[in-house]
Formats: structure tokens, C-alpha cells, sequence
């Protein structure tokens, strides 16, 4: 997809709104450039927020890509009224948009760090550690098409903001 289309498919994106991320950042325990255009743009590179995507490469889920592993470390979030031990419920929340935004936002607020090692946190740390997890988010991702659709999506969508929408 070249750069315009994917300008377009932002712009669409943000404004059916399917629903608010904002809602589900806790500002209690606000991490630093942890922000609304951070968790869209991190959706936008793991799937191009694609709320139908299922599961690909063996076992990543839904429109964030997440693991299983990631799920448990993100203290196994679920739908309403699903038990965590059951063994189709790490899908089910992360096929669901709402509950896999639990997930990441959880992730993210739990194991935020100095990724990049550039001595600050903001959401280049976080968009490394969602792909990489806690374990080993410094590895080098700036080559792949996840970080670059990433940078294209925070790029497109400051852009946005400064125009004043
Ligand atoms: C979302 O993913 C599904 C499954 O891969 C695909 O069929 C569909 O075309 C995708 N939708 C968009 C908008 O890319």
C-alpha cells in the first residue's frame, strides 16, 4: 500500500471510531507517550487494525497480533463472564477489539521501558515492545514493515492534530 492509500485508510479508520482507546488508558498509572495515536498506530502496524484478521502464524490473534504469552503477562484479560483457565478464552478476548485493547494497554503499562535506549520513554519504546516483548524489546525492528507502517501512521496522525481535527 503506498502512502496516500494508507493516509486514507487512517483517516476512515479514525473516523468511525468502532470505539474510543482513551477510554482504557488508565491516567492513574499513565506511562510516558502512552497515548491514544500510540495504541492506533501500534494496531495499525500489527494488522492495519483489521478487526476480522483471526489468528495467523501459528497463534496470534486479532487486529494487535498478540500471543498467548503476551495475553498470560498481560494478567489474562477476558470477556465478560469468560473464565482466564479456560483454554479458548486467550482467543476470545484477543479477537475482540475492546478486550485486546485491555491486553495491550495492560502489556504496555506493565513492562514499559527504555526499548531503543535512548535514555526517555515515549511510544517508540512501545511499539518495540508490543512486537518484540518484555524480554527483548531492543532488538533492532527498523527495518521491518511493522515499524515503518508505524512511523507512517504517528507521522499521518500528528499531521492530523496540527491541522486542528
Ligand atoms: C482483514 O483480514 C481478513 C482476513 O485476512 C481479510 O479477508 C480482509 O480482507 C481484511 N480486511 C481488510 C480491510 O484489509
Amino acid at each position: 500500500m503506498d502512502r496516500s492509500s494508507h493516509a486514507v485508510v487512517l483517516l476512515v479508520f479514525a473516523s468511525c471510531g468502532v470505539f474510543s482507546y482513551a477510554q482504557l488508558i488508565d491516567s492513574r498509572q499513565a506511562v510516558p507517550g502512552w497515548t491514544e495515536n500510540c495504541i492506533t498506530c501500534i494496531c495499525e502496524a500489527s494488522s492495519g487494525c483489521n478487526e476480522t484478521i483471526g489468528c495467523i502464524d501459528g497463534n496470534y490473534c486479532g487486529m494487535f497480533l498478540i500471543g498467548d504469552e503476551y495475553w498470560r503477562d498481560a494478567e489474562s484479560p477476558v470477556l465478560d463472564g469468560d473464565d482466564p483457565s479456560d483454554p479458548g478464552a486467550f482467543q476470545r478476548c484477543a479477537l475482540d477489539p475492546f478486550c485486546a485493547s485491555k491486553a495491550v494497554n495492560r502489556y504496555i503499562q506493565k513492562f514499559a521501558q527504555d526499548c531503543n535506549r535512548d535514555r526517555r520513554i515515549n511510544c517508540d519504546d512501545h511499539v518495540r515492545l508490543h512486537y518484540l516483548g518484555q524480554t527483548q524489546c531492543s532488538i533492532r525492528i527498523n527495518h521491518l514493515p511493522y515499524y515503518q507502517t508505524f512511523r507512517t501512521c504517528m507521522r499521518a496522525l500528528s499531521a492530523e492534530s496540527r491541522k486542528g481535527n
